[in-house]
């Protein structure tokens, strides 16, 4: 087999969280397009079915699958329905999250338990719930969680954030030391800055322009910026990684200053 064979998912059947829009969007298109057939979930339904369409455009395959990652009946549904169509899912791409903005002092309970309750809490039980299938089936795959260069260093104003993505960082390494003698892998990538609907606005700020001058790479990232490590954790390219996390930040995270 070349080299570049190892990124080929054919045969393999991805469930990507999140993928009405930003990086889940762009996820569930590297996915299909090396591949896999692709399950999308998130809330909005008319979204994801433009997904879907592009996707197929686009010589992939991909279903829509309107669920709140928080409510672990609907996941349960999302993975039984896509199970009886295309079998176990075998990539789990652990994507939708959210964002709040607020000193900790402020911040009410309301926002804290939603930023944990879908950032951390919905991560660790749809991990669980592809696990415990994958296990089931005697097969082997992949989970892939979404963390950020905010699990690893802190900014004001985020505390259940930042908060969420370093448990969701150790969340990956205690799952991954538990399933890598099944042969199941669970890896992490931490964006830096990409432009989403998540920060879009933000990031146009003037604050977003002191941002930019300490990223050292000079830019925002763009959602194809983690084209490859997706690829690379999704695939038999990263067959003897687990419980790592790729940070993709333009070199943020190891500056002093940019
Ligand atoms: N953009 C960045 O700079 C950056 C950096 C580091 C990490 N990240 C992480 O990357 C991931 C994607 O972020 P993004 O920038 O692409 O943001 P985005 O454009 O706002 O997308 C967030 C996605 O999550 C979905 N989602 C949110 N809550 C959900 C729920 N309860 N159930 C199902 N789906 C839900 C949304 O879909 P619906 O609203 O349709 O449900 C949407 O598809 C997040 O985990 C984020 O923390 C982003």
């Amino acid at each position: 087999m070349t080299a570049t064979k190892l990124f080929d998912l054919t045969g393999q059947v991805a469930l990507v969280t999140g993928a009405s829009s930003g990086l889940g969007v762009r996820f569930a298109e590297v996915l299909a397009e090396a591949g896999a057939v692709v399950a999308l979930v998130a809330r909005r339904a008319d979204r994801l079915a433009a997904v879907k369409d592009a996707i197929e455009k686009n010589g992939g395959f991909a279903v829509a699958i309107g669920a709140d990652v928080v409510d672990r009946d609907a996941m349960a549904r999302a993975f039984d329905a896509v199970e009886q169509a295309f079998g176990t899912v075998t990539v789990l791409v652990n994507n939708a999250g959210v964002v709040t903005s607020g000193r900790a002092v402020e911040i009410s309970e309301d926002d804290w338990r939603s930023v944990i309750g879908t950032n951390l809490d919905a991560v660790f039980f749809t991990a669980q719930e592809a696990a415990r299938r994958m296990l089931a089936a005697g097969k082997g795959g992949a989970i892939v969680n979404i963390a950020s260069m905010l699990g690893l260093r802190v900014a004001k104003g985020v505390a259940p954030y930042a908060v969420s993505k370093a448990g969701v960082i150790q969340l990956t390494k205690a799952m991954a030391l538990e399933l890598a003698f099944k042969g199941i892998r669970v890896n992490a990538i931490a964006p830096g800055w990409i432009v989403t609907d998540l920060n879009r606005d933000y990031l146009a700020s003037e604050q977003g322009a002191a941002i930019k001058r300490e990223i050292p790479a000079g830019r925002f990232g763009e959602a194809r910026d983690l084209d490859g490590a997706m690829l690379l954790l999704a695939s038999d390219a990263g067959r003897f990684m687990t419980g790592t996390t790729i940070v993709v930040d333009g070199g943020q995270v190891v500056a002093v200053r940019g």
